[in-house]
This record gives structure tokens, C-alpha cells and sequence, in this order.
């Protein structure tokens, strides 16, 4: 969760060119290209730049992919990286309402990801004038991976300004399956991201680790369980255990009450603990889920929590196919329980996806995703009321298939 902190700038040389890289689609290289957006090291204020340290409090640092989101005038926007940023790391960006862009970044380098050419730029409707308020966003893409920001510059003469939060608040808790695993753009393109990024007016955190349980138990390399950890400051990933060191009872709380509280909590947890891999001892599964429920319950009171069903793949039945399902009954029995209460409310995924919606490594593939988040989307809408506020600018990144031939 917390994978930005505040060091002393580091920094390195400077070099522009257009770099490739890779990207794999049904096991074909997807042409793909990333702008190079190293620039030469930005170390203050000079006649270039205005700089301001990470702490600004301009800057407002997302836990969705993580990224974070400032205000700025002037015409371009660079970022100092720091010695805790994974080498290469893929990061999407985009200024105000423009298409993503993704570039790989580098630890200890300042990469310049807006300028007076940047797509867009001139066309806002005062692009003219210098006081012109643009929006920058900026999300890393692998759920593993993180970026350490040292330094945020914008233009000599220009400022950082920081933007109001949206009022609400959504958290997932999940594994591979929210966090985009084995999807085109990652964290960017798994179920978490497309409903909120494709709400579109709300704050989200995602906090979700490829392999996790939600018993508190070592499942696929996470040391510790949801149940354990999502109360914890540090993540389940190498980085993080590197960072922040191994997670124990001593382990550092997370600051919820620092925070802005969550209004709506989703809970998409069971496939791992349903795995004979994992030895997950029975019953202990629904014991564990109604207890987590209830503490989330404790830390934001308000909050309304969706327990999703389990697909858990499909299989062959006949000439035919049927989901498999994991903890079906269980899950449904959780939200029995608390059902008086009223806040918990159980969204059945059931026939949302069918079996070419899964990717040979057992995740949705990218259009699997955007079908569980756009059923969500509405449920949320028809549940709570909400509205829709992504009503035009990109969310999700490449995923425009279209057939331009007629008869045939
Ligand atoms: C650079 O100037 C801005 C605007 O005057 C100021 O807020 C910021 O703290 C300065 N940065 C440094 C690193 O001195
Ligand atoms: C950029 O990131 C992508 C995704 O992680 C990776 O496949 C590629 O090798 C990286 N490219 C460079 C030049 O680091
Ligand atoms: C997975 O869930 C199904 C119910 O949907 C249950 O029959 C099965 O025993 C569970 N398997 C494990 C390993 O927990
Ligand atoms: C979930 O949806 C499926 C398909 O519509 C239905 O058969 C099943 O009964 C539903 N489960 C619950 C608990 O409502």
C-alpha cells in the first residue's frame, strides 16, 4: 500500500529516444511503443523549472494503481524517480482528459511526461493563457512493481496546485484477479481499475496481491492472509517486504483514521483459499469471512460492503461448459449473516463471464474484466444510487477492436 515516501533527490544522465518493448497478446508481440521520456536531471528551482519536494501538498498520492493526481499552470510537468522505483517500471499518464500514455521509468532519473507538444496541450479552451489550471495523473501498471517519487517540476513561472478529492470512496480487497494479473496494462486493466477509474467521480484504493488468501496463511508466497494484512502499512510484495521488512504481529498498522474513509468496500476473495494448493482447512474460509467483515465494518462504520461471488474458471461438462465456482454457498451464507444489518450486499457474478472470457492463465482476459466492472458499475448505480462520472475520456487503454470491412 504505501509505496511512496520521502527521500532525498538521486539522479542521473539524460538521453531522448523512442524505446520498444514488449507486450505479449495470445502469444504474439503486440506493437507497442513508449515514448522515451528521460530528460536531464532536475535538481530545484532554476530558469527552467519550479520544483517542489514530494511532501508538497499539492500532490495527492492514490492508492489505486498507486499514482497520484496534481493541479499545475505552465506547459510542461516532469517527476524526479528515487532508488526505491523498479527499474523499468511501465507507468501510465495522461494530461486532463487525454488518452493514457506509458512509458517506462527509471530509478534515480527525471523523466519529462508533459510539454508544450504533448497531444492536448493546446487545446484547452485557454490554452493561451499561463494560468491555464491542467490536470496530471500518473498510476504504475504492475501490481509487483512501484516507483519512489523524490521531485515533482513544472514550468519556471508555474505552479503546482492541489485538486479537491472526489467526496466518495471505493476500496477493493482482492487478489491476482483485481489487481489485472496477466492483463494487457495490469493494475490499469483488471475489474478494480475499469469501476473506478470508469466511475469516474470517485477516490478508489485497490489493495490486492496475485496469490493472496483471505485466511491468514502463507498462499502462493504471501506470507500472511487479507486477514492480517489489509490492516497492515506494508504490501505483500518482494519490494515491499524489502522495504518495509517481513510481516509480523509487530507489523506497522495502516493509518486508516488519517485517511479518507472508504463508502463502499468490495471484497473479491476465496480463489486462492479455494485452491487444494493452499490447504486451506474447511469452514475455515466462511469463519474467517464473517469475522473480516465485521472488522471492516469497524474501521469505517459508514461504509457499505459488496461480497462478490466466485466464478473460479469453467470446465468442460458434456459438449459444453460450466463455471466451476469456489466458496458459492459460503460467500452467499456470509451475507446471510449480516444481512438484518443492511450494509453488506452480495453481487452474484454468476453468467457475467463465460469461458473464452478467461485467459489461459486462469485470469479474465481484458474483456472479462471490463464485463465484471460494468455489471458492478450498475449494481452500484441501481444499489446506491450513484452516478456515472467517466462520461467520455479514456479508461481503459487499447481496447479498441473494430471492424472497418463490410460483407464478408
Ligand atoms: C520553488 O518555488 C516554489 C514556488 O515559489 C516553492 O513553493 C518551492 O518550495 C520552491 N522549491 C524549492 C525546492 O525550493
Ligand atoms: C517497459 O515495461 C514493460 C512492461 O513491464 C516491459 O515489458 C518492457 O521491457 C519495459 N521496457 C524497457 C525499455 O524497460
Ligand atoms: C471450493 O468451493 C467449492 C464450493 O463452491 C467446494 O465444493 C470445494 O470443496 C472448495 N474447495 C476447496 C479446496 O476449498
Ligand atoms: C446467481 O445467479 C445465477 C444465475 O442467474 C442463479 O442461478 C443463482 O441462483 C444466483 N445465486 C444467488 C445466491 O442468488
Amino acid at each position: 500500500m504505501r509505496l511512496f515516501n520521502n527521500l532525498a533527490t538521486v539522479a542521473l544522465s539524460s538521453f531522448v529516444t523512442l524505446a520498444s518493448a514488449t507486450i505479449l497478446q495470445n502469444g504474439q508481440v503486440r506493437d507497442v511503443l513508449f515514448p522515451d521520456t528521460q530528460i536531464a536531471t532536475v535538481t530545484g528551482n532554476d530558469s527552467a523549472w519550479t520544483s517542489y519536494p514530494p511532501s508538497a501538498s499539492g500532490i495527492s498520492y492514490k492508492g489505486s494503481a498507486p499514482g497520484l493526481k496534481f493541479g499545475f499552470t505552465g506547459d510542461k510537468v516532469a517527476l524526479s524517480f528515487g532508488e526505491h522505483t523498479s527499474p523499468g517500471v511501465l507507468v501510465g499518464y495522461r494530461l486532463d482528459g487525454q488518452d493514457w500514455e506509458f512509458t517506462n521509468v527509471t530509478a534515480g532519473a527525471t523523466h519529462q511526461f508533459v510539454s508544450a507538444s504533448t497531444p492536448g496541450f493546446d487545446m484547452a479552451d485557454d490554452a493561451g493563457a499561463p494560468d491555464t489550471l491542467r490536470t496530471f495523473e500518473l498510476y504504475v501498471s504492475n501490481w509487483a512493481f512501484g516507483v519512489q517519487v523524490v521531485g515533482v517540476h513544472v514550468a519556471a513561472g508555474g505552479q503546482l496546485v492541489g485538486l479537491p478529492n472526489f467526496a466518495r470512496k471505493v476500496e477493493v480487497i482482492g487478489d491476482s484477479i483485481a489487481s489485472g494479473m496477466y492483463d494487457t496494462y495490469e493494475s490499469m486493466a483488471g475489474w478494480a481499475w475499469d469501476l473506478g477509474a470508469g466511475l469516474g467521480n470517485v477516490e478508489f484504493g485497490v489493495t490486492a496481491y496475485p496469490g493472496i488468501c483471505l485466511v491468514d496463511q502463507d498462499c502462493w508466497g504471501n506470507p500472511r492472509g487479507q486477514a492480517f494484512q489489509w490492516f497492515r502499512a506494508s504490501d505483500t510484495s518482494p519490494r515491499a517486504r524489502q522495504m518495509y521488512g517481513e510481516l509480523s504481529e509487530q507489523a506497522e498498522m495502516w493509518d486508516f483514521e488519517s485517511k479518507q474513509p472508504a463508502d463502499l468496500v468490495i471484497v473479491h476473495l476465496g480463489t486462492n483459499d479455494n485452491n487444494t494448493a493452499n490447504n486451506v482447512p474447511p469452514g475455515l474460509y466462511y469463519d474467517t469471512y464473517v469475522e473480516f467483515v465485521g472488522k471492516v465494518h469497524e474501521v469505517w462504520p459508514q461504509a457499505q460492503i459488496i461480497l462478490v461471488g466466485l466464478w473460479n474458471g469453467f470446465s468442460r461438462v458434456g459438449s459444453t461448459w460450466r463455471e466451476v465456482g469456489a466458496f458459492v454457498e459460503d460467500i452467499y451464507r456470509v451475507y446471510e449473516y449480516y444481512s438484518e444489518e443492511g450494509y453488506v450486499h452480495y453481487f452474484n457474478t454468476t453468467g457475467i463471464l463465460q469461458h473464452n472470457d478467461i485467459a489461459p492463465q486462469y485470469h479474465p482476459t481484458d474483456v472479462g474484466q471490463i464485463k465484471v466492472a460494468s455489471h458492478l458499475m450498475q449494481y452500484v448505480k441501481n444499489t446506491f444510487g450513484w452516478d456515472f462520472g467517466a462520461t467520455g475520456p479514456e479508461v481503459q487503454h487499447e481496447t479498441l477492436y473494430w471492424n472497418d470491412q463490410e460483407a464478408y
